[in-house]
C-alpha cells in the first residue's frame, strides 16, 4: 500500500515523523508544497484548486490512500472532487479534544482555519475559542522548533494563549504547531490547560499500524511545479 501525504511544509514532516513511528511498512510519498506556502492566507477557491491538484498528483504517483496533513486544507474538504481513500485530519482532531475536555476548548490555527470556524463547527458539545496564529507558520517553516526557539516566539505564543484562559484543552489546529508542542504545553500549563491535542499526531493515527520495514520517499515540490525526489 502506498500512502500519500501533503502539506505546505513542516506540518507534513511532523505528521510523517509520527506516521513513520507508527507504520514503517507502507511506502510513503510526501508532497511538501513549499512553493505555494502558506496555505492559511489563501482564499477558498485557490486552496480548493491546490488541494484537488495535490490529490491528483499523489494519485498519479501511485498513492492509494492519502492523508491531508494540513488542517487548513481540510477546511475545503467538501470541494474535493474525488474523496476515495482521502482522509482529512481535522474532524478526528476535534473529536479527540471533545472527548478530553470537561470545560472549554481553545484552538490555535491559521487565518484560513479560524475564518472557516471548522473546529467550532466540528465540536458540538463544548464552547470553542478560536485563536489565529498565522505568523507562527512562517516562523516554524523558517526553522524554529522546541529545540531552537527565539524569545520573541515565546512572547508571541504567550500573548496569543491569553485567549485560552478558562479552557482545559488546547488544540494545535495546524500541523506546523506540533514543532512547538513543548512550548505550548509549558505555557498552557501556566493557564490551567490540562490537555494539548496535536493535529499532526492525531492525523498519523489514521495510518494503520503494521509490522515490517518499508521505504519512505520524500518528494519536494519546487516553485516551478517540478517534483524532485530527495
Ligand atoms: N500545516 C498547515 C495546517 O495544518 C498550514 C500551514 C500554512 O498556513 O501553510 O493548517
Amino acid at each position: 500500500m502506498t500512502l500519500g501525504i501533503f502539506d505546505s511544509g513542516e506540518g507534513g514532516k511532523n505528521l510523517l515523523r509520527f506516521a513513520r513511528a507508527r507504520n514503517r511498512a507502507d511506502d510513503v510519498i510526501f508532497l511538501c508544497d513549499r512553493g505555494r506556502a502558506p496555505y492559511g492566507t489563501k482564499r477558498d477557491f485557490e486552496l480548493s484548486g491546490i488541494v484537488n491538484e495535490n490529490l491528483a498528483w499523489l494519485r498519479r504517483m501511485g498513492a492509494q490512500r492519502i492523508i491531508i496533513a494540513c488542517c487548513t486544507a481540510c477546511t475545503v474538504f467538501d470541494s474535493v472532487e474525488d474523496k476515495r481513500g482521502v482522509y482529512p485530519i481535522l474532524s478526528r482532531t476535534a473529536r479527540r479534544a471533545e472527548e478530553l475536555s470537561k470545560s472549554k476548548i481553545a484552538v490555535i490555527a491559521t487565518g484560513r482555519t479560524v475564518a472557516s470556524h471548522a473546529f467550532a463547527r466540528a465540536i458540538s458539545e463544548r464552547e470553542v475559542v478560536e485563536i489565529e496564529a498565522q505568523p507562527l507558520v512562517g516562523i516554524i517553516d523558517g526553522g524554529e522548533s522546541d529545540g531552537a526557539l527565539s524569545p520573541s516566539t515565546e512572547k508571541m505564543l504567550r500573548e496569543l494563549l491569553q485567549g485560552a484562559r478558562g479552557c482545559d484543552t488546547l488544540i494545535l489546529g495546524c500541523t506546523h504547531f506540533s514543532s512547538i508542542k513543548g512550548l505550548a504545553e509549558r505555557l498552557g500549563a501556566e493557564l490551567g490547560i490540562r490537555h494539548v491535542v496535536d493535529s499532526a499526531q492525531i492525523g498519523a493515527e489514521l495510518i494503520p499500524t503494521a509490522s515490517g520495514e518499508g521505504g519512505i520517499d520524500y518528494v519536494f515540490k519546487t516553485k516551478g511545479g517540478n517534483a524532485l525526489r530527495i
